[in-house]
């Protein structure tokens, strides 16, 4: 069995896979780990993102099985390995219950869903004959709190993954293989910004610290997870939401 003790948060040496590397919270964890000292291969379905020098940027459609294969073959034949793979890929909606279609729980399903299974799928025994490999998701606090701003199918994506996530855990532990769950409360990105036209916390705000998130505060948080300073932490939702949701 595999033994990783814990150490200082450095990922000086390894390879970082992140999808959704264009949106705010990617593109935050992307520039965090390669400053950490990662080789980082950023990847999204957007044609390009301004990720700086020394970021590897790929096309990659999480919901494609082919694509999956494409990317990561790809990425190992390039860089001789994945040691971290961060799933922030997604898709938001808030469409009530009843008037929700089908064609909705199936997009956010898609992305949120088969999107954070198909790379985890590829990966996980390739992590596991190594006998190393972290693998973090974007969950959210919609999963814990019945939802912010958003609507049934995202909360339930998004529970799916807080779910498959400690499935991981549980199969991986023995193999040295971690995953974890990164639980965000609102974050000022794109994603925020759609939703909510950016409007702060109310007067009596439900925020004790007093702010929205950005995404520095999720890197620093991914970081925490994926480096060895938490090489004792498997399965488990980090809260990162100013106090919003308390576990
Ligand atoms: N912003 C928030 O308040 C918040 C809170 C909790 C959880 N989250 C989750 O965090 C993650 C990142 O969100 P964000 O706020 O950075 O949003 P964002 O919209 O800035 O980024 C999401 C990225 O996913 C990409 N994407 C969409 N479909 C894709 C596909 N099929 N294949 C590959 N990439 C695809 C988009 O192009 C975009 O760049 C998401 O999973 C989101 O659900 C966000």
């Amino acid at each position: 069995m595999a033994h990783h003790l814990s150490g200082p948060a450095t990922l000086k040496g390894q390879v970082a896979l992140i999808t959704g590397g264009a949106g705010g919270m990617g593109m935050s964890i992307s520039k965090a780990f390669q400053e950490a000292g990662a080789k980082v291969i950023a990847t999204d379905i957007a044609e390009s993102a301004d990720l700086g020098p020394g970021i590897d940027y790929r096309h990659y459609d999480v919901t494609s099985k082919e694509d999956t294969d494409r990317v990561i073959d790809g990425v190992l034949s390039d860089y001789g390995q994945i040691d971290i793979l961060v799933l922030c890929a997604g898709t938001i909606a808030r469409t009530p219950l009843a008037e929700s279609t089908d064609e909705e729980w199936d997009s956010i399903f898609s992305v949120n869903v088969r999107g954070v299974v198909n790379p985890t799928r590829k990966l996980f025994p390739i992590m596991c004959d190594r006998g190393f490999g972290k693998i973090l998701a974007a969950g959210s606090i919609a999963a814990k709190n019945g939802g912010v701003a958003s609507g049934p199918a995202y909360v339930s994506a998004k529970s799916a993954v807080h779910g498959l996530m400690r499935w991981i855990a549980k199969a991986g532990g023995p193999h040295g293989v971690y995953a974890n769950i990164l639980a965000p409360g609102p974050v000022e990105t794109a994603m925020w910004a759609k939703l909510t036209d950016n409007k702060g916390p109310s007067a009596n705000s439900t925020v004790p610290l007093g702010r929205y998130g950005t995404p520095e505060d999720i890197a620093q948080a991914a970081l925490f997870l994926c480096s060895p300073a938490s090489n004792w932490i498997t399965g488990t939702s980090l809260d990162v939401s100013g106090g919003m949701w308390m576990d």
